[in-house]
């Protein structure tokens, strides 16, 4: 009998491809998200995807005795994947009240339902936000947590610190939080993908959308930066090697594999890409064109930051395996196929 795994936030964009590859390695999936950033629809492209229908419930995890009661109904659930939480940084700036209680109260809420019940398995959705500009490059996980630039990044700092609190307080519990640099890409059958509301804030949704013609041009946030073309850099990973990634973790703590109770990866390809290098290769492996401008920097952007993941390489047995080509096609296809189908 295969374990069930919650997937919290598991109609978002991480949450929902990591859904489909624990199903594909015959895990029992049940989704609980409050669908404040996503579609319920996204459990039929998972559906599609897979054969297998995830149980799914609307549910906010902020309301302490809901999440009891859902709980107490699926006592079978042996490990969490936490990924629910608010994601805009612009947003966190003008709202940091609702990230820190969204963000946080969600958390602390799971915690207690997995102490009370010796349920030990977490894996935590963070983000290398935590390390701001970086010293050296490519970034460690043993590199110092920097000074957050938004309260949507602090969130994720203080999220990580109260896991390992409470796992000092309380040993039989373990967690692995999974620093993810930038995730982008789509499932290659397009049937799900990265669904931003409004205005994209992120780079590869903004680009498709140009593409797409919904947006008029892309703005290159600067090309005055100390890197080779002046435009920044990030380690962009395709998004299915990112979900693969929280089905090793979760095997890992399973399994008793776990070195420590609490343990954290850096999640990126290792390689350092630089806008224009994005909108290049995006142009090329895609035969379009894109109407694009260098404007000023974006307060609050980080220069350049890569990931060192040779301890996730070691020991996750992970490794990202997809081109930043596969990653680009598979945006643009998601891109075309949610406009035809919406
Ligand atoms: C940001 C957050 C990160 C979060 C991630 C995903 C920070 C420091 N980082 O990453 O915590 O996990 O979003 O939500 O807050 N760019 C343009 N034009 C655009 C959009 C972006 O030039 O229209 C550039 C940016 O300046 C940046 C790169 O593209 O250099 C990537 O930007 P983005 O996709 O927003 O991700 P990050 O800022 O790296």
């Amino acid at each position: 009998m295969n374990s069930t795994v919650l997937v919290t936030g598991g109609t978002g964009y991480i949450g929902s491809h990591t859904a489909v590859e624990l199903i594909n390695e015959g895990y029992r999936v049940l989704i609980a998200d409050n669908l404040s950033n996503s579609e319920p629809d996204v459990i039929d492209g998972i559906e599609k995807i897979t054969g297998v229908r995830p149980g799914f419930e609307k549910l906010d995890l902020c309301d302490a005795p809901l999440l009891r009661e859902y709980i107490d109904r699926n006592s079978d659930i042996t490990a969490i994947v936490h990924f629910a939480a608010s994601k805009s940084v612009g947003e966190s700036v003008e709202k940091p009240l609702t990230y820190y209680r969204n963000n946080l109260v969600s958390l602390i809420n799971i915690l207690e339902e997995m102490q009370q019940r010796s349920l030990s398995n977490l894996v935590f959705s963070s983000s290398c936000t935590v390390y701001g500009q970086p010293d050296k490059l490519p970034v460690t996980e043993s590199a110092p947590v920097k000074k957050a630039s938004s309260p949507y990044g602090n969130t994720k700092k203080i999220s990580e610190d109260i896991i390992e609190d409470c796992i000092t307080a309380n040993p039989s519990l373990k967690s692995v939080s999974l620093r993810y640099f930038n995730p982008i890409g789509a499932h290659p059958t397009a049937f799900i993908g990265e669904l931003p509301s409004g205005v994209p804030d992120n780079l590869v949704p903004f680009i498709t959308q140009t593409a797409a013609g919904l947006r008029s041009q892309l703005k290159v946030f600067g090309n005055d930066y100390n890197t080779p073309d002046g435009s920044c850099i990030r380690d962009y990973l395709h998004v299915t090697d990112l979900a693969r990634a929280h089905v090793v973790a979760i095997k890992r703590l399973l399994e008793n594999r776990n070195k420590k109770n609490y343990e954290v990866f850096n999640l990126g390809t290792g390689k350092g890409i630089s806008v224009l290098e994005m909108i290049k290769t995006f142009e090329k492996v895609n035969s379009l064109k894109l109407n694009y401008t260098i404007t000023g920097r974006r307060a609050g952007d980080t220069e350049q930051v890569w990931a060192d993941t040779s301890l996730a390489n070691r020991e996750l047995g992970w490794k990202a395996e997809s081109s930043l080509e596969e990653a680009l096609v598979s945006a643009w296809k998601w891109e075309q196929y949610y406009r035809k189908n919406k």
